[in-house]
């Protein structure tokens, strides 16, 4: 299961950067290691601490209810809403004046809203979604571009206590519908388009081939954003500009009183075979967890800019772009468009215009814009930047020192965090006192505990690759899979029973540190995105030319990981350039332009086990040329 990063990291596993003393000097949290002691004695006393800077409607019973594990339940018997706590709260001081969000759209379009006019915008909207029948405990599901739109929509469900579902809007007809379907969401927003690389990307024309198959699908909202033409079903389609006009979009809206486990929004992701499921995440716990976890990772103050350049369809968005920063009252930027557009200088003419003080982003946007020389960020002043951060894959030495060097100025240090659409918050990560170690996520966060272990759930000697397993409860945890509970023990919780099974293997240094190698299930990470080898292959099978197919993920300098595809061809049809080209831009059209895969190679046949499952680490271990491993239990 080993990849090249192990081999690149192990060289310099023990070159240590150290905290300048600015950095320390200014650092909230000096010193880590008392308060990841006192953590780890006094689990729940560190949770309820945290807890209390936050506002509650009614207090809790219990910090944690571990009666019936893996179903933890935080804050047990509390009152809350997150919305309480990422606007309400704030229209009561004088941060209401402050600006919430700055977004800049790929066109050059600029808006900004303050917390009083984010709150104001939030609660038309959401009686917006009251009118259109939308009730506590509803699933809604929002497609829609990096406007702000999609944080007000997100934030609007939470208020009025429904559940959002989020579909990443790079995402295409097929996964678009299967969310759908099994949400069973009765209202659906998204745009009329986003800006990307110069072209419209084109959402609701997506939307619309995408309900013709979701019965459950009543009523659709559209945001106007690019103004072309798009085709509105009458009784079925409204645009959210007219209806924010209405005397039903009142500005005055009841934040809902949920309960601390009441759940506040569903995620699909991709894991091992089968179809993407829906993670469950509450308002209670999650709120917690994500406030603390920025709060100390990256020392948000009141007069810093951040910059999380995820996006918000995926959990990193989430919880760091719409929820944490809202919560801890900072001031969050927001681009809507690509890096490169309409030059390379993009992102660093930003962050110089705007001053932004954090930037939180991919090592695959690290390199991709490393490639294009350290000219474009010399021609900007970058000096506002005090904390930078990765996340989603492994950082490659060579890209942290690029990172660290040319965008940091050497005087940054790089919060790499490891977590998961699962986790929810930040579960292995520095903070700014920690020393650094390129490549290396560093150490659990306050109150986790982490292993390493083989495949009888020995502990792995140091330095020795493995499974990487989570000890502890943690607040912000995944609460279950949505309508799937079973497969929520199964998958996390049955391998190694009482320790949560994250999907990674990793290595553990001499020093405590943690390195993370990669998946060890079905998951490719593209660029950072997380896509199952299911989706992809039963795209390919919709073909009618592809009999079965097997994908995999191969290194790549930019994306990290590429998709590469291997098909058996159904009779009558021949091996051909072109008709490889055509099952490229099909599996793109069908599931999205990020699954698209880099190569499709056809075969006679594929490795197997007797079983009938593919071997997909074989076809790996080919591909490289490598050792094919065990091989005991192939039919070929
Ligand atoms: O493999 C790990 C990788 O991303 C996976 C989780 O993907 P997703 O649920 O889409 O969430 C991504 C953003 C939180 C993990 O199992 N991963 C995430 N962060 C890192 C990482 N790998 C190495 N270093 C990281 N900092």
């Amino acid at each position: 299961m080993s990849e090249s990063a192990a081999e690149t990291t192990t060289a310099i596993a023990s070159e240590m950067i150290y905290p300048s003393s600015d950095v320390i000097e200014r650092a909230r949290l000096k010193d880590w290691d008392a308060l990841a002691r006192y953590a780890a004695d006094n689990l729940e006393g560190f949770w309820a601490d945290e807890a209390s800077e936050l506002g509650w409607y009614q207090p809790w019973e219990k910090v944690l209810d571990d009666s019936n594990p893996p179903f933890f339940r935080w804050f047990v018997g509390a009152k809350c809403n997150i919305i309480h706590n990422a606007l309400d709260r704030h229209q009561a001081t004088e941060r209401r004046n402050k600006l919430a969000l700055i977004w800049v759209g790929e066109n050059g379009s600029v808006r900004t809203y303050s917390y009083f006019a984010l709150n104001r915008e939030v609660n038309q909207f959401a009686n917006v979604l009251k009118a259109m029948g939308v009730k506590k405990g509803d699933r809604v599901t929002i497609y829609m571009p990096r406007i702000p739109e999609i944080v007000i929509a997100m934030l609007a469900c939470a208020k009025i206590g429904a559940v959002h579902s989020v579909v990443y809007g790079g995402f295409s007809v097929d996964a678009l519908q299967g969310r759908i379907e099994d949400s069973e969401s009765k209202v659906a927003i998204t745009a009329d388009g986003g800006w990307m690389n110069g072209k419209v990307v084109e959402l609701k024309k997506t939307m619309d081939e995408a309900v013709k198959h979701c019965p459950t699908i009543e009523t659709v909202l559209v945001v106007q954003r690019t103004g072309h033409q798009v085709n509105m079903e009458t009784g079925r389609d409204y645009w959210y500009h007219d209806l924010m006009k209405l005397p039903i979009a009142s500005p005055k809206c009841a934040t809902e009183v949920m309960d601390a486990d009441d759940p506040l929004y569903m995620l699909y992701t991709s894991g091992t075979t089968g179809r993407p499921k829906a993670i469950l995440h509450v308002h209670g716990g999650y709120m917690v967890g994500i406030y603390a976890t920025l709060k100390y990772v990256f020392d948000l103050r009141d007069d810093d800019r951040w910059w999380c350049a995820a996006d918000p369809g995926w959990v990193t968005g989430h919880s760091y772009i719409v929820y944490a920063p809202l919560i801890m009252g900072a001031t969050s930027f927001m681009y809507e468009g690509a890096p490169t557009y309409p030059y390379p200088n993009r992102w660093w003419s930003l962050i110089e215009k705007y001053g932004i003080n954090v930037l939180y982003t991919a090592p695959t946007a690290i390199r991709g814009l490393m490639r294009f020389g350290e000219s474009w960020p010399h021609r900007h002043d970058l000096s506002s930047l005090r904390l930078l951060g990765s996340v989603g894959e492994p950082i490659n030495p060579e890209a942290w020192r690029w990172y660290h060097r040319v965008i940091g100025g050497g005087r940054c240090p790089i919060m790499d965090t490891w977590w998961q659409t699962e986790t929810g918050m930040f579960m292995i990560t520095p903070t700014p006192v920690v020393p650094l170690k390129p490549g290396s996520g560093t150490r659990p966060f306050f109150g986790q505990e982490a292993e390493i272990l083989d495949e009888a759930g020995n502990p792995a000697p140091d330095e020795e690759e493995g499974y990487l397993v989570l000890t502890k409860p943690w607040p912000a945890m995944m609460r279950t899979i949505y309508k799937d509970p079973d497969r929520y023990v199964r998958q996390y919780w049955s391998k190694y029973p009482g320790k949560y099974l994250a999907g990674d293997s990793a290595r553990r240094d001499k020093d405590g540190y943690f390195w993370i190698i990669g998946r060890v299930d079905d998951v490719i990470k593209v660029s950072g995105y997380r896509l199952g080898t299911a989706e992809i292959e039963s795209a390919l099978v919709s073909h009618p030319a592809v009999a079965e197919a097997a994908a995999i993920g191969l290194a790549h300098e930019i994306k990290g990981q590429a998709i590469h595809a291997f098909c058996i061809l159904r009779q009558g049809y021949q091996p051909s350039p072109a008709l490889a080209d055509e099952l490229r831009t099909h599996v793109g059209q069908h599931l999205g332009p990020i699954a698209k895969p880099e190569a499709v190679n056809f075969v006679d046949k594929l490795p197997k086990t007797r079983s009938g499952k593919i071997m997909r680490r074989v076809l790996k271990a080919r591909a490289q040329g490598l050792p094919e491993g065990d091989v005991s239990t192939l039919e070929e």
